[in-house]
């Protein structure tokens, strides 16, 4: 694999990684806040933080050795409003800045499976944006989001409230491919 995408890969394995710690910490500030809603919104997210960095450590999986991995990480731990802004921080920089440059040199560097796995992730983060604030909003007028069942695809992350759909909509796994939060 071309060194720039490895390096990107890392990076994004990374940062995913560590959002996934970061919203299981915040999930539990939402619950001892009673904002049960967000908790749960939290763990599910987290989980798809999971798959994401597992999608990425897998496509590297030819690139053994140990590595000092920089990543643009959000720090800060407070009311869960606060936590709010720094998840909606984080999903933003991922969405508008890290995955569109990554998922540019993985294409420039016909990395096609690097490609795929920075792909996954920027379309589940546009729709994790979108509850994050929803949430934000709730939290902010003194109530806990409404929020159905949050179903995670675990190939790619597709993050999606209600139904598990037929097919994934990303990557195409069947509905077995799905996890619940309920
Ligand atoms: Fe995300
Ligand atoms: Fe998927």
């Amino acid at each position: 694999m071309k060194e720039m995408t490895a390096g990107n890969l890392r990076s994004a394995f990374g940062g995913e990684s560590q959002a996934h710690m970061r919203y299981l910490i915040y999930a539990d500030k939402a619950k001892e806040e009673g904002f049960n809603n967000v908790s749960r919104l939290f763990t599910a997210i987290s989980d798809a933080e999971r798959v994401h960095a597992t999608h990425h450590f897998k496509t590297m999986a030819d690139v053994s050795g140990a590595f000092l991995v920089p990543s643009m990480a959000g720090f800060g731990y407070s009311a869960t409003s606060a936590n709010l802004d720094i998840a909606i921080g984080g999903e933003s920089f991922e969405i508008n800045e890290m995955y569109p440059s990554y998922i540019a040199v993985a294409k420039d560097q016909e990395e096609g499976s690097a490609e795929e796995s920075f792909r996954y992730s920027y379309l589940s983060e546009k729709i994790h944006l979108k509850m994050f604030q929803k949430a934000k909003e709730a939290v902010d007028n003194g109530k806990d989001v409404d929020l159905g069942v949050v179903q995670i695809c675990q190939e790619c992350g597709y993050t999606k409230e209600g139904d598990a759909p037929a097919q994934c909509p990303v990557c195409k796994k069947p509905k077995e491919w799905f996890k619940a939060f309920a």
